[in-house]
Protein backbone atom coordinates (compact mmCIF):
# COMPACT_ATOMS: atom_id res chain seq x y z
CA UNK A 1 0.00 0.00 0.00
CA UNK A 2 1.20 3.54 -0.97
CA UNK A 3 2.21 5.21 2.08
CA UNK A 4 -0.15 8.86 2.95
CA UNK A 5 1.89 12.05 2.49
CA UNK A 6 1.69 14.48 5.37
CA UNK A 7 3.01 17.42 6.09
CA UNK A 8 3.76 19.04 9.14
CA UNK A 9 3.05 22.88 9.93
CA UNK A 10 5.50 24.30 12.68
CA UNK A 11 5.95 27.68 14.18
CA UNK A 12 8.85 26.80 16.33
CA UNK A 13 11.65 24.34 17.90
CA UNK A 14 10.13 21.24 16.02
CA UNK A 15 10.41 18.39 18.09
CA UNK A 16 7.24 17.05 17.57
CA UNK A 17 8.32 17.56 13.93
CA UNK A 18 11.48 15.56 14.99
CA UNK A 19 9.45 12.64 16.93
CA UNK A 20 7.11 12.43 13.38
CA UNK A 21 10.05 12.14 11.18
CA UNK A 22 11.61 9.26 13.41
CA UNK A 23 8.40 7.61 13.21
CA UNK A 24 8.44 7.82 9.29
CA UNK A 25 12.01 6.65 9.22
CA UNK A 26 10.61 3.00 10.21
CA UNK A 27 9.92 1.39 6.94
CA UNK A 28 6.55 -0.01 8.54
CA UNK A 29 4.98 3.28 9.40
CA UNK A 30 2.19 3.81 7.42
CA UNK A 31 2.71 7.68 6.49
CA UNK A 32 5.80 9.99 4.64
CA UNK A 33 6.60 12.97 5.22
CA UNK A 34 6.20 15.16 2.20
CA UNK A 35 6.03 18.23 3.43
CA UNK A 36 7.33 20.96 6.32
CA UNK A 37 5.88 24.29 6.03
CA UNK A 38 6.61 26.96 8.77
CA UNK A 39 4.76 30.04 8.95
CA UNK A 40 7.97 31.75 10.84
CA UNK A 41 11.26 32.14 8.85
CA UNK A 42 13.17 31.51 11.52
CA UNK A 43 11.93 28.59 12.93
CA UNK A 44 14.02 25.80 14.76
CA UNK A 45 12.07 23.09 13.07
CA UNK A 46 13.02 23.88 9.59
CA UNK A 47 16.63 22.89 10.35
CA UNK A 48 15.46 19.04 11.27
CA UNK A 49 13.46 19.18 7.95
CA UNK A 50 16.39 20.42 6.40
CA UNK A 51 18.86 17.72 8.22
CA UNK A 52 16.38 14.63 7.16
CA UNK A 53 16.18 15.96 3.28
CA UNK A 54 12.66 16.67 3.66
CA UNK A 55 11.07 19.96 1.58
CA UNK A 56 10.32 23.06 3.67
CA UNK A 57 8.81 25.92 2.74
CA UNK A 58 8.34 28.92 4.81
CA UNK A 59 4.69 30.66 4.37
CA UNK A 60 4.95 33.87 6.78
CA UNK A 61 1.04 34.95 7.57
CA UNK A 62 2.90 38.71 7.47
CA UNK A 63 3.25 38.91 4.14
CA UNK A 64 -0.82 38.01 3.65
CA UNK A 65 -3.32 40.93 4.23
CA UNK A 66 -5.91 38.26 5.29
CA UNK A 67 -5.62 34.41 6.85
CA UNK A 68 -7.94 33.55 3.60
CA UNK A 69 -5.02 34.90 1.46
CA UNK A 70 -2.39 32.62 4.21
CA UNK A 71 -4.53 29.67 3.75
CA UNK A 72 -4.77 29.83 -0.03
CA UNK A 73 -0.85 29.54 0.09
CA UNK A 74 -0.59 26.80 2.29
CA UNK A 75 -3.46 25.08 -0.19
CA UNK A 76 -1.04 25.53 -2.99
CA UNK A 77 1.93 24.24 -1.34
CA UNK A 78 -0.06 21.26 0.15
CA UNK A 79 -1.36 20.44 -2.99
CA UNK A 80 1.85 20.64 -5.13
CA UNK A 81 2.97 18.14 -2.69
CA UNK A 82 0.01 16.07 -3.20
CA UNK A 83 -0.21 16.26 0.93
CA UNK A 84 -3.07 13.68 2.19
CA UNK A 85 -2.64 14.83 5.98
CA UNK A 86 -1.53 17.56 8.49
CA UNK A 87 0.04 17.73 11.58
CA UNK A 88 -0.17 20.52 12.90
CA UNK A 89 2.89 20.72 15.61
CA UNK A 90 3.51 23.95 17.59
CA UNK A 91 1.44 25.75 15.00
CA UNK A 92 0.79 28.78 16.66
CA UNK A 93 -1.73 30.49 14.14
CA UNK A 94 -5.49 29.87 14.34
CA UNK A 95 -7.02 28.27 11.17
CA UNK A 96 -10.38 29.63 9.62
CA UNK A 97 -13.72 27.90 9.54
CA UNK A 98 -12.91 27.00 5.52
CA UNK A 99 -9.50 25.56 6.31
CA UNK A 100 -10.54 23.50 8.74
CA UNK A 101 -13.61 22.27 6.78
CA UNK A 102 -12.02 22.11 3.76
CA UNK A 103 -9.51 19.62 5.60
CA UNK A 104 -11.99 17.80 7.72
CA UNK A 105 -10.75 14.60 9.20
CA UNK A 106 -7.24 14.87 7.77
CA UNK A 107 -6.33 18.17 10.14
CA UNK A 108 -4.83 16.99 13.42
CA UNK A 109 -2.61 18.65 16.21
CA UNK A 110 -0.89 18.43 18.97
CA UNK A 111 -1.59 20.20 22.62
CA UNK A 112 0.15 19.73 26.03
CA UNK A 113 -2.93 19.43 28.30
CA UNK A 114 -5.58 16.98 28.92
CA UNK A 115 -7.77 18.82 26.72
CA UNK A 116 -10.45 20.20 27.48
CA UNK A 117 -9.39 21.86 29.84
CA UNK A 118 -6.37 24.03 29.37
CA UNK A 119 -7.00 25.28 26.09
CA UNK A 120 -4.88 28.42 24.64
CA UNK A 121 -0.90 29.37 25.72
CA UNK A 122 0.95 29.27 29.06
CA UNK A 123 -0.66 25.96 29.51
CA UNK A 124 2.07 24.88 31.60
CA UNK A 125 2.17 28.13 34.44
CA UNK A 126 -1.66 28.01 34.57
CA UNK A 127 -1.81 23.81 35.40
CA UNK A 128 0.91 24.49 38.07
CA UNK A 129 -0.91 27.77 39.28
CA UNK A 130 -4.51 25.42 39.21
CA UNK A 131 -2.76 22.93 41.33
CA UNK A 132 -3.64 20.69 39.02
CA UNK A 133 -2.42 16.94 40.01
CA UNK A 134 -2.82 15.36 36.66
CA UNK A 135 -1.52 16.49 33.34
CA UNK A 136 -0.76 14.91 29.97
CA UNK A 137 -1.23 15.74 26.43
CA UNK A 138 -3.97 15.43 23.45
CA UNK A 139 -3.94 14.27 19.87
CA UNK A 140 -7.44 15.75 18.52
CA UNK A 141 -8.75 16.51 14.85
CA UNK A 142 -8.48 20.37 14.12
CA UNK A 143 -11.66 22.43 14.52
CA UNK A 144 -11.70 26.38 13.88
CA UNK A 145 -11.66 26.83 17.60
CA UNK A 146 -8.31 26.60 18.79
CA UNK A 147 -7.27 23.39 20.46
CA UNK A 148 -10.44 22.08 20.05
CA UNK A 149 -12.09 19.19 18.05
CA UNK A 150 -12.42 15.61 18.49
CA UNK A 151 -10.48 13.80 20.88
CA UNK A 152 -7.93 10.80 18.96
CA UNK A 153 -5.78 10.04 21.95
CA UNK A 154 -4.44 11.51 25.14
CA UNK A 155 -1.41 10.68 27.63
CA UNK A 156 -1.40 11.44 31.12
CA UNK A 157 1.38 11.82 33.48
CA UNK A 158 2.04 13.13 37.02
CA UNK A 159 2.13 16.67 38.21
CA UNK A 160 5.30 15.83 41.32
CA UNK A 161 5.45 17.78 44.17
CA UNK A 162 7.92 20.74 43.60
CA UNK A 163 7.48 20.65 39.80
CA UNK A 164 7.68 24.03 38.47
CA UNK A 165 6.08 24.66 34.60
CA UNK A 166 9.39 23.89 32.51
CA UNK A 167 9.77 20.27 34.58
CA UNK A 168 6.16 19.56 33.79
CA UNK A 169 6.75 20.96 30.52
CA UNK A 170 9.80 18.15 29.94
CA UNK A 171 7.59 15.73 31.76
CA UNK A 172 5.00 16.22 29.38
CA UNK A 173 6.74 16.46 25.93
CA UNK A 174 8.21 13.10 26.58
CA UNK A 175 4.68 11.56 26.38
CA UNK A 176 3.79 13.97 23.23
CA UNK A 177 6.26 12.72 21.08
CA UNK A 178 5.18 8.96 21.60
CA UNK A 179 1.46 9.67 21.60
CA UNK A 180 1.60 11.64 18.10
CA UNK A 181 3.16 9.30 16.10
CA UNK A 182 1.04 6.89 17.88
CA UNK A 183 -2.51 8.94 16.95
CA UNK A 184 -1.08 9.61 13.51
CA UNK A 185 -1.06 5.79 12.60
CA UNK A 186 -4.00 5.47 13.91
CA UNK A 187 -5.75 7.83 11.76
CA UNK A 188 -3.88 6.55 8.52
CA UNK A 189 -5.39 2.96 8.95
CA UNK A 190 -8.35 4.00 9.75
CA UNK A 191 -8.97 3.11 13.36
CA UNK A 192 -9.69 6.47 14.35
CA UNK A 193 -12.77 7.71 12.60
CA UNK A 194 -14.92 10.79 13.30
CA UNK A 195 -18.32 10.03 14.57
CA UNK A 196 -20.04 13.35 14.63
CA UNK A 197 -18.03 15.41 17.23
CA UNK A 198 -16.06 12.55 19.01
CA UNK A 199 -13.70 9.78 17.53
CA UNK A 200 -15.16 6.57 18.83
CA UNK A 201 -13.28 4.94 21.62
CA UNK A 202 -12.63 1.16 19.83
CA UNK A 203 -10.65 -1.42 20.97
CA UNK A 204 -8.10 -0.57 17.95
CA UNK A 205 -7.77 2.69 20.13
CA UNK A 206 -6.98 1.38 23.06
CA UNK A 207 -4.47 -1.26 22.06
CA UNK A 208 -2.55 1.17 20.10
CA UNK A 209 -0.91 3.25 22.44
CA UNK A 210 -3.03 6.58 21.88
CA UNK A 211 -4.36 6.67 25.16
CA UNK A 212 -1.57 6.32 28.14
CA UNK A 213 -2.01 6.47 32.14
CA UNK A 214 0.83 7.81 34.41
CA UNK A 215 2.25 5.14 36.08
CA UNK A 216 1.78 4.00 39.38
CA UNK A 217 4.59 3.71 41.57
C1 LIG B 1 4.28 21.46 22.01
O1 LIG B 1 4.31 21.32 23.41
C2 LIG B 1 2.85 21.42 21.49
O2 LIG B 1 2.04 20.54 22.23
C3 LIG B 1 2.43 22.85 21.71
O3 LIG B 1 3.53 23.61 21.30
C4 LIG B 1 4.72 22.86 21.58
C5 LIG B 1 5.56 22.82 20.33
O4 LIG B 1 6.79 22.25 20.59
N1 LIG B 1 1.25 23.16 20.96
C6 LIG B 1 0.31 23.98 21.39
O5 LIG B 1 0.37 24.59 22.45
C7 LIG B 1 -0.89 24.11 20.47
N2 LIG B 1 -1.88 24.91 21.07
P1 LIG B 1 7.67 21.67 19.42
O6 LIG B 1 7.85 22.83 18.42
O7 LIG B 1 8.98 21.31 20.06
O8 LIG B 1 6.96 20.50 18.81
Amino acid sequence: MPKARIAVLISGRGSNLQALIDAANDPGFPAEIGLVISNRPKAAGLERAAKAGISQETIDHKDFETREDFEAALNDALKIAKIDFICLAGFMRRLTDGFASDWRGRLINIHPSLLPAFKGLHVHERMIEAGVKLAGCTVHFVSSEVDAGPIIGQAAVPVLPGDDADMLAARILEQEHKLYPACLKLLIEGKARLSGHTVPYTNDVAASGAVTNPPTT
